[in-house]
């Protein structure tokens, strides 16, 4: 039978996430995406809508499917955890069962079991000041969006991903050289994204011989990166100096992930893998 992927952080056609499942559904994977629950109603309505089939055409002109977009808000692990303003939040109300463990145990009621698990989200309120000037609360946000979230997702997930399966996220340059400009402790929360990586990639090996990598991908213009504000400064920075001076297109990273996830990739994990066109190979912008 063909695998079966949890993809989280997929809510328009635009990110990382998407490529991602676009490329593993052309290898003939299953999808199942987990959407930040306040983009949830536009991206179903949009989906339904028409508005992603263009890029939903995989190589044979057919439309690829989404098995089914699971409301997912991964800063929360349990209902427990969830703070009454956010409870009652108009843009949270409408939706049910999305901490990570709910989440889990709907895939797990749904499907059973997945292969793939793809973490592709951050968030970091304070992401436009100084990390010298960042807050404690916002510091620790980022992390807890952008890093604890892998742990908690892989947590969850990991009784139903089945022995062999693959787990991805997404990092940035920024954790290892100073970009000016990723702040509010964002450069940190990669940073202990990466060095989960290896240490969850030993954990879940030795547990059940899953493999854990992730991509250190190049800028993309995004919705999340275009919050940030200077992406396309980092575009037209890696075009110029980049070995391989062409645009970063979403569809090498998805691309790259379906070969992390394959057996191709067998050997391959706790690994960074760069995408890049090379930039990080640089040491001076020429
Ligand atoms: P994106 O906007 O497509 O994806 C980020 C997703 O995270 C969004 O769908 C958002 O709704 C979701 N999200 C935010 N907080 C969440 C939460 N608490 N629970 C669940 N979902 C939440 O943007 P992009 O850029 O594709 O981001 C995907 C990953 O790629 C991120 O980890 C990002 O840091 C990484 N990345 C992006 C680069 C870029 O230049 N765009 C470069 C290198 C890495």
């Amino acid at each position: 039978r063909g695998k079966r992927a949890f993809i989280a952080g997929v809510a328009d056609d635009n990110g990382y996430g998407w490529a991602i499942a676009k490329s593993l559904a052309q290898a003939g994977a299953e999808i199942l995406v987990g959407t930040w629950v306040p983009a949830l109603n536009i991206f179903e309505s949009s989906l339904r809508r028409g508005k992603f089939d263009e890029s939903r055409k995989l190589q044979d002109g057919s439309l690829f499917e989404i098995a089914k977009v699971y409301p997912l808000d991964a800063v929360y692990d349990t209902p427990e955890d969830v703070p009454e303003d956010v409870k009652t939040n108009k843009r949270y109300a409408g939706a049910k069962n999305w901490t990570v463990k709910e989440v889990v145990e709907s895939v797990k009621n749904d499907f059973g079991t997945i292969d793939i698990l793809v973490h592709s989200l951050a968030n970091g309120p304070e992401v436009s000041k100084l990390l010298s000037e960042t807050s404690r609360k916002g510091y620790l946000a980022a992390l807890s969006a952008s890093s604890y979230s892998y742990i908690s997702l892989l947590k969850h997930f990991l009784p139903i991903i089945n022995p062999g399966g693959a787990s991805l996220s997404l990092t940035y340059i920024a954790s290892e050289r100073i970009i000016p400009g990723y702040g509010g402790g964002m450069s940190s929360a990669k940073a202990a994204l990466e060095s989960d990586t290896r240490v969850l990639a030993f954990e879940a090996g030795r547990k059940k011989r899953i493999r854990v990598n992730t991509i250190s991908a190049g800028p993309l213009g995004s919705r999340a990166a275009k919050a940030i504000g200077f992406i396309d400064t980092m575009i037209d920075y890696s075009f110029t100096n980049a070995p391989i001076q062409k645009e970063l297109n979403a569809e090498e990273v998805g691309n790259t992930a379906a070969f992390l996830a394959s057996p191709l990739a067998s050997a391959i994990t706790g690994a960074v893998i760069y995408v890049d066109n090379g930039l990080n190979a640089m040491g001076v912008g020429v």
